[in-house]
């Protein structure tokens, strides 16, 4: 028997968008994208975790946002790929935050490199972070949600539907297999009353992403190879590129009531690049 959804027509606007109550983990929440949505979460109202494998930096962000927005707000030091990790992070939350309502699997990673010259541990690296985080995180987040369901909002890349560029044999099959995912465990949760949303981003310029263009670039240079500059803006239909907040407002709109008659579908957030 499917978890009964409540009809919420009659709520208004501002109650529907509004996360107060809803305790959330937003892992790989202390930079980029992560931290774009733990922020406007915060703004919604949430009790906010910031869970990273960089425990340092996810306590500073979560600093920031409890004195941005006065909401309760903790860090975990966590890494995703690990499962005693993951539990151990879920039930700190649970114990600083009173619940846990949505999980966001944010945490990626995107080392780029030809297929045929991929090393194995960069491939099983990328599956581990993106594929098997997103797996245990989900997994161990849906049983502990509580009467009331929640929300597993995954971060998947229009990667998720095409190949954007060369170099990316790993990342993009990672995130087509999180796509596939966010079905499965819409399937598989709807009886727990959660629901499950992908939201897919094209290329938005985070730490994370300039750090490995910069790195690439470098080591192209120092093995005397011209690369020429990505064109990110090429296909944006927006006349612009994206911004974490851009993609922060339609992971809030996925975990909110606004899209309660949603779950199982992935989200295209890319300037209108991927059709
Ligand atoms: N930025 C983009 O252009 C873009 C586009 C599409 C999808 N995405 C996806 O968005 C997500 C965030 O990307 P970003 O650009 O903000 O990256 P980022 O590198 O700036 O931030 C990623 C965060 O994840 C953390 N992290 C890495 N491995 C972890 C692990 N094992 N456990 C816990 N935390 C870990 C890092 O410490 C970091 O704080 C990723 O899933 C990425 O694939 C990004």
């Amino acid at each position: 028997m499917p978890f009964p959804f409540p009809d919420v027509s009659d709520r208004t606007l501002a109650d529907l968008l509004s996360l107060r109550g809803r305790p959330a983990v937003i892992t790989g929440g202390a930079q980029g994208l992560g931290f774009a949505i733990a922020r406007r979460f915060a703004e919604a109202g949430a009790p906010v975790a910031i869970a990273d494998i960089n425990g340092t930096a996810a306590a500073s962000a979560a600093t920031r946002l409890a004195g941005e927005f006065g909401v309760a707000t903790t860090s975990i030091e966590m890494d995703v790929t690990r499962e005693e990790s993951v539990v151990a992070g879920i039930e700190a939350a649970i114990e600083a935050l009173g619940a846990l309502s949505i999980w966001v699997n944010n945490a990626g990673v995107f080392p780029s490199a030809p297929a045929d010259r991929m090393p194995i541990d960069a491939w099983d690296r990328v599956f581990e972070v993106n594929t098997r985080g997103t797996f245990i995180g989900s997994r161990e987040a849906a049983k502990r949600m509580g009467p009331d369901g929640g929300v597993i909002v995954n971060i998947v890349s229009t990667a998720g539907f095409q190949s954007p560029a060369p170099g990316l044999a790993a990342y993009v099959s990672s995130k087509h297999a999180v796509r596939g995912m966010t079905k499965a465990m819409a399937l598989d949760f709807a009886p727990l009353g959660v629901r499950v949303i992908g939201v897919a981003p094209s290329y938005v310029p985070t730490e994370g992403n300039i750090a490995m263009a910069q790195a690439m670039m470098e080591q192209a240079a120092a093995a005397g190879i011209e690369v020429p500059p990505m064109d990110v803006m090429s296909q944006s239909l927006i006349g612009r590129v994206g911004t974490p907040d851009d993609i922060a407002r339609v992971a809030l709109f996925a975990a909110s009531d606004l899209a309660t008659i949603m779950t199982g579908s992935v989200l295209l957030a890319d300037a209108g690049e991927t059709i």
